[in-house]
Parts: structure tokens; sequence; C-alpha cells
């Protein structure tokens, strides 16, 4: 196959020029990588599952009017995507303690919220994507009033759909992050949902054992990436049991 122009390389996935003017291709590595990329390692199969849970999240997120960058699937790992402006700003949206909250405010992890809270991390690995405040993003011209109001309006219509999707397999979404990215149609600029949506981005727990689903089965070492994320993927009817390790050939006796 004729390799396309690499636009961009990221920790988890490389972006190609897609097929026609303002879209890209998404490509889905098998790299895992957590606390700045001090950890790393390849995860066999992660990146197929993720290329199809982030499918299956935006699909559904555009099913309720929630724009995202999603256009459709390709193969196995790559995704045709709107080409966008990203935000230099994570945006996470927490329903339960956990993770960098529950260290910085004292709070067990685990702890219920007493509502959604939205935060903001500023994108730059150099500083480690520090939490910044409403101020910050405002002053330093990262986006406008109005952008915030969208962002958290965003960020909560995302928490109400992945919760409800979740719950309804019995896992607990304790919480995500999402990127937002601009895109103008002539000169009407609106922001979208980009980049992705998968268990590298969120904290999903399983409601019954409270085995956890997601990057940070990763993260502490509690056991196989692939097998929390296919079992996501399994719940969620997503794909066939068996997918997650799609590259290895099986011996059929
Ligand atoms: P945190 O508790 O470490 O701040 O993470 C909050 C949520 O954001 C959690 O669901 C994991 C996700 N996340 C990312 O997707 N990328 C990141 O780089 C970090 C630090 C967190």
């Amino acid at each position: 196959m004729a390799r396309r122009k690499k636009v961009y390389e990221g920790k988890a996935k490389i972006l190609y020029e897609g097929p026609e003017p303002g879209t890209l291709v998404q490509y889905f590595k098998d790299d895992a990588t957590a606390f700045n990329a001090e950890k790393r390692d390849v995860i066999e199969g992660k990146g197929v599952l993720n290329n199809r849970l982030s499918e299956f999240f935006m699909a559904g997120l555009g099913g309720i009017g929630v724009p995202t960058h999603f256009i459709r699937r390709i193969n196995m790992r790559e995704q045709l995507i709107r080409a966008v402006e990203i935000i230099p700003l994570e945006v996470v949206v927490r329903n339960v303690a956990a993770g960098s909250l529950s260290k910085r405010l004292g709070l067990e992890e685990g702890t219920s919220l007493p509502r959604p809270i939205v935060e903001f991390y500023f994108k730059d690995d150099a500083l480690g994507d520090p939490l910044v405040t409403e101020e910050h993003i405002i002053a330093f011209g990262w986006a406008g009033q109005q952008d915030l109001d969208d962002m958290v309006a965003l960020g909560l219509r995302v928490n109400d759909f992945m919760s409800g999707l979740m719950l309804g397999v019995g896992i607990k979404l304790v919480d995500f992050k999402i990127e937002i990215g601009r895109i103008w149609d002539g000169d009407y600029m609106r922001l979208i949902v980009a980049d992705e949506i998968s268990p590298d981005s969120c904290r999903l727990w399983d409601i019954e054992s409270g085995r956890k689903l997601d990057k940070d089965v990763f993260r502490r070492d509690l056991g196989d990436l692939a097998d929390a994320y296919t079992e996501v993927a399994r719940r969620l009817g997503v794909m066939p049991s068996n997918v997650g390790h799609v590259t290895k050939p099986t011996l059929i006796n």
C-alpha cells in the first residue's frame, strides 16, 4: 500500500493525511505509556480495541447530536476523522474521586463526588500537563469564555452519554479525559470532540467486583491490559470476545 504522509505522531496514535482536504487518517498503535511516558510497553491488540471502542463511543455521541471528529472506520487500526485545530487543553470530567484528584485533595479513591467536576489541564508534556484554571486559560488565550462554556457543556454531555452506556453493562464511569478541536464552516467556528475516547482515557470500574477495566491496569501493574479492554468491548457488544489478540496466529488442531 502506498504510504501516506505522516502529519503527527503521538504516544498512542499516528495521524496521516486523509484522502480529502479537511480529513485525516488516525492510526491506533499498540504502544502504552503512563506517567508522561516514563513507563512504556507494547500491548498487543490495544490499538485494534481502542480503534473499535473509540468508533463506538464517537458514533454513539454523533447519534445524540454531540459533534465529533469521527467520520468512519477504515480498517482494524485506522479511522477517517475530520481535521481539527486541537485546543491545547485536556478536559477531564470526574464522577468519583480517583487518581490525581484523590492525591491532590486527600480523597479516598471511590468517594462519590457531589456532582460531576470538570477540570482543565494544559497539554504540555515538558510541564507534565498541569492543572489550570479558567483564569489561566483566558489570560493566556488558549480558549475564550464562549469556548470554555462550550467545552464544559460538551464534557458534561459526553459524561451523561458514557455514564449511561457503561451503567447498562455493569461498569461505573469514574472519570475520563477528552480533547476538543475547532472546525470552521466558512466563517463559522464550532467545537467538536476529537482525539479518542477509549479505556486509555477513562477510568472504568466493574460495579460488582470493583475490577479496573482501564489504563490503570497498566499504570498500576494490575494484570493484562488487553484482557481488560476486551472485556469492555465484549460487554458493549463491540467485537467478538477473541479479538483482543488478533495479531497472534491461532493453531487449529
Ligand atoms: P488523573 O486522575 O490522572 O488526572 O486522570 C483523570 C482522567 O484522565 C483518567 O480517566 C485518565 C485520563 N487521563 C488521560 O487520558 N491522559 C492523561 O495523560 C492523564 C494524566 C489522564
